[in-house]
């Protein structure tokens, strides 16, 4: 046969398997998507074929591009694929694809399905026999959800600024992967940024800038897709210890170094708990005031809001919390986000050990009180609201978006559960437990009934009657707050109940009686007023005696604008529209506009802020913000 006639040939059969593809596909991986599910293969929030092939490395090679708000280049994945596996499904997310090919330079029929708001479209890719790598070329939207490209105005410096937030499941906008967190791979990079800034991932990193603008990463530990992260900006690093440091604009590094100064502490009394710290270097990046939450634990670099920088380090139990994450949910990970509350409950009860080790049994008191508040405050709006089932540690999160089950129940709820089973046997065995637990599960993924199965085998079944007293099934199955949870008890904030006992009946409050008073003291205070008996007089007297309003620390103004909003306290607006444009930070900017919106007035002077402040915001905000006041 001629060549030509090959070529041709050949070129036909490319063509007609892709308009296969194309005519069968949405609903076909609609279907995978469900098979794999009842097979329990699958993710609930994946288009993965999971059962068939893993992606178990990623190699990526883009160029960042401020000028048009893109990345672009390649990422081939290296697979591991069952004999009868002919395609690769992948996650996508706005993303453009211009071609894929195997390492060799042949070309792959691909398809990309119906588009899903939340969960994107599935990239399938026809896979020749014996395929091991494929190399995906592509570019990213400037509306990717999980990118956020500062211009220099939004930063501290003179400089643009690109940061990354993949969990729960917006790595597939930026990079076409299997994005589920029960997958792990390991991972390389090559990023070329412009040459005056500093890229960094959640990866090997460097510590200073080089004048090609060409970074190299490797990570050689497995992580899920929800933890590949990207930084890029004018950023100076500094260390804090052995294996430790911060990374930060330079307008602000002295001030995050000062505020983190006992990072390496909490590393060693980490180690000293549940065993050695398993990826090498722990340094956090402080992020521009948009950044949408207050710490995400990228391995290696924790990402954390610049609004913890408080000046006296009242706030740094969020530093000890994405630490923490280095072992519960990095090493041991959710096996999908129905399990989310093994990654988070855990993480806060460890956070809450290494905040004890450090500071003080009344200090993690105080947390732990204020944390129960929580816990009973969002138990009691989900009730309200009809959502009794998300009041359950084990989610049914299927065609939701997973983000609906960050609330306090994963957070609380699973540290409070964590803590019953401590008081019934006793803190060395529970110790010994948890150490084991995170040895022997490195690296996997674990689901909520694996643990339940785990702590029978390895803790419960050897202590009789432990499993009835802790009775772990109506913790994880059931509603609300058991029974059996342990009373929580904190002096210094008892203290502060008999004081809101007058204060609450129209009292005062004196400088006296706040001398020695820190961030959580204030914070329990402002929550414990009780809103229907607060006069405008006391809150013109809280205002002028205690500078309410002219504050400094975010989380106390927080609480004090939401109180400032419900009883239409105008003399805090300038500072409410201020805090409401300058920080990103999604916990903060969503009671304040829920409470904004409870009025026509209220809502309308929102949506005005709202228009200023968007362009500030990250998705992972603007996008809540927009369900608030629609
Ligand atoms: N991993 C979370 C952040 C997250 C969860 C992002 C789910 C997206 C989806 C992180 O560890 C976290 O919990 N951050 C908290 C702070 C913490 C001290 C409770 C936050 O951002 O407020
Ligand atoms: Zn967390």
């Amino acid at each position: 046969m001629n060549p030509n006639t090959i070529v041709g040939l050949k070129r036909t059969i490319w063509v007609f398997s892709l308009f296969l593809l194309f005519t069968c596909n949405s609903k076909e991986y609609k279907n995978n998507m469900d098979t794999n599910k009842r097979a329990g293969l699958g993710d609930p929030h994946s288009f993965a074929n999971l059962d068939e092939v893993i992606a178990g490395h990623a190699s990526l090679d883009l160029k960042v591009d401020f000028n048009t708000k893109t990345l672009s280049g390649t990422c081939t994945w290296t697979l591991n694929r069952r004999a009868t596996c002919d395609s690769l499904v992948l996650d996508t997310r706005d993303l453009t694809i211009h071609n894929v090919y195997q390492d060799d330079g042949t070309p792959c029929a691909f398809s990309l399905g119906a588009k899903h708001e939340t969960f994107g479209q599935a990239l399938t890719i026809k896979l020749p026999k014996n395929a091991k790598k494929i190399v995906i070329s592509y570019t990213t939207s400037p509306e990717a959800a999980a990118l956020q490209w500062l211009d220099p105005q939004q930063t501290a410096g003179e400089d643009p600024f690109l940061f990354s937030q993949s969990q729960a499941i917006l790595a597939r906008s930026w990079v076409p992967c299997q994005d589920a967190p029960g997958v792990k791979f390991t991972y390389d990079a090559k990023i070329t940024c412009p040459p005056n800034l500093l890229a960094l991932m959640s990866a090997e990193n460097p510590k200073e800038k080089n004048n090609s603008g060409v970074y190299n990463f490797k990570m050689e530990q497995a992580i899920s897709s929800y933890l590949l992260a990207l930084a890029v900006g004018n950023l100076e690093f500094k260390s804090t210890g052995r294996n430790s440091g911060v990374y930060a604009e330079p307008a602000m590094l002295q001030k995050s170094v000062n505020e983190f100064e006992d990072m390496q502490h909490m590393i060693d009394s980490a180690e000293a708990l549940y065993g050695p710290y398993k990826w090498g270097q722990y340094d956090v990046l402080v992020l521009p005031p948009s950044f949408p939450f207050g710490g995400m634990e990228n391995p290696r670099l924790t990402f954390a809001t610049p609004t913890i920088l408080a000046g006296d380090k009242s706030l740094v139990s969020l530093i000890a919390h994405e630490l923490a994450h280095s072992w519960s949910g990095n090493l041991v990970t959710n096996k999908t986000w129905n399990d989310f509350w093994l990654n988070e409950g855990f993480t806060v009860y460890f956070e809450q050990r290494i905040m004890e080790k450090i500071y003080g049994t009344e200090y993690e008191r105080m947390l732990t009180t204020l944390g129960f508040g929580e816990l009973q405050n969002t138990i009691q709006r989900l009730n309200k609201a009809g959502k009794r089932k998300d009041t359950h540690l084990y989610l049914n999160l299927e065609n939701r978006d997973p983000d609906e089950g960050l609330t306090d129940v994963a957070y609380e709820k699973g540290r409070f559960f964590l803590q019953t089973i401590e008081s019934f046997v006793g803190r060395n065995k529970f110790d010994n437990f948890l150490k084991q637990y995170f040895t022997e599960n490195a690296f996997k993924p674990m689901s909520t009934q694996d643990f339940l199965d785990y702590l029978d085998k390895h803790l419960l079944d050897t202590l009789s009657g432990a499993e009835d007293s802790i009775k772990p099934h109506m913790w994880v199955y059931g509603p609300g707050i058991p029974g059996n949870i342990p009373k929580v008890k904190s002096h210094a904030l008892d203290k502060i109940d008999n004081l809101l006992l007058t204060f609450n009946k129209g009292g005062n409050l004196t400088k006296k009686e706040i001398q020695d008073w820190t961030t959580h003291h204030w914070l329990y205070f402002l929550r414990g007023i009780e809103l229907e008996n607060l006069s405008n007089k006391q809150m013109k007297m809280l205002d002028t005696n205690f500078q309410l309003t002219n504050g400094s620390n975010a989380e106390i103004l927080c609480d004090w604008f939401k109180i400032a909003i419900e009883k239409e306290y105008k003399t805090a607006y300038p500072a409410i529209r201020k805090f409401l444009i300058g920080v990103g930070r999604r916990k903060f900017l969503t009671p304040l506009y829920e409470r904004l919106a409870q009025t026509e007035e209220g809502k309308a002077w929102a949506k005005e802020v709202f228009i200023e402040a968007k362009p500030g915001y990250h998705a992972v905000s603007y996008q809540s913000i927009e369900e608030i006041l629609e």
